[in-house]
């Protein structure tokens, strides 16, 4: 049986877009549900192009019920992928699913990250530091915003000049060219 996955994303998700991409040729793994906080997000659409269902939930239902963990459990999901999302996964969630929630964030951890640690003030922090370099990080989640054990970092050179739209192109490059490698190889090694 294929391995399964769900996609939680809050915004754009092109992240998600990629991995839909990636597994819909595969034998091995395919998505199975969108989770969203956010009824405008643009991921909505995508998910919808690939035919593959969506749930949106409110702050309330996520923290204060077990909806989103039943759902998960009925469709028999191996692997939950956080890309783009912006909420702190409830304890519930992490303990209905031990070691099988998986984050990306947009720099080299444990470097800028934490709570309110997300897209461009994590490139403007960046920035402000006048770092020469950046680049991605896919981490397991734990009860801590970005602090997880590490599976992955790949990074790219802040040259003199850079802006923010410059170093938020270079890191999606990254994080287009590796997320969807990064989640099979893991599915790999996961047993079932
Ligand atoms: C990605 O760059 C991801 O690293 C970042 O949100 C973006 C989502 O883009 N995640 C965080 O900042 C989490 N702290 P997308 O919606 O186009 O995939």
């Amino acid at each position: 049986m294929k391995k399964r996955i769900a996609i939680f994303a809050s915004g754009s998700g092109s992240n998600a877009q990629k991995i839909m991409e990636h597994f819909k040729r595969s034998s091995e793994a395919e998505v199975v549900l969108i989770l969203t906080n956010n009824p405008q997000a643009y991921v909505l659409q995508r998910a919808d192009n690939f035919e593959i269902p969506a749930h949106i939930f409110t702050r309330q239902e996520f923290y204060d019920t077990d909806n989103v963990i039943r759902l998960l459990k009925n469709l028999q999901v191996d692997l939950i992928v956080l890309a783009g999302f912006l909420w702190l996964v409830p304890a519930t969630l992490l303990k209905a699913f031990p070691n099988k929630i998986i984050n990306l964030h947009p720099a080299l951890l444990p470097k800028y990250g934490g709570k309110g640690m997300y897209g461009d003030h994590v490139h403007n922090a960046v920035l402000a530091a006048k770092e020469e370099e950046s680049g991605i990080t896919i981490h397991f989640v734990n009860e801590h915003f970005d602090e997880g054990e590490i599976l992955h970092q790949s990074k790219f050179k802040i040259e003199p000049g850079d802006n923010l739209e410059m170093i938020k192109f270079k890191g999606q490059q990254l994080e287009h060219q590796h997320f969807p490698r990064v989640i099979e190889n893991l599915l790999k090694k996961m047993k079932s």
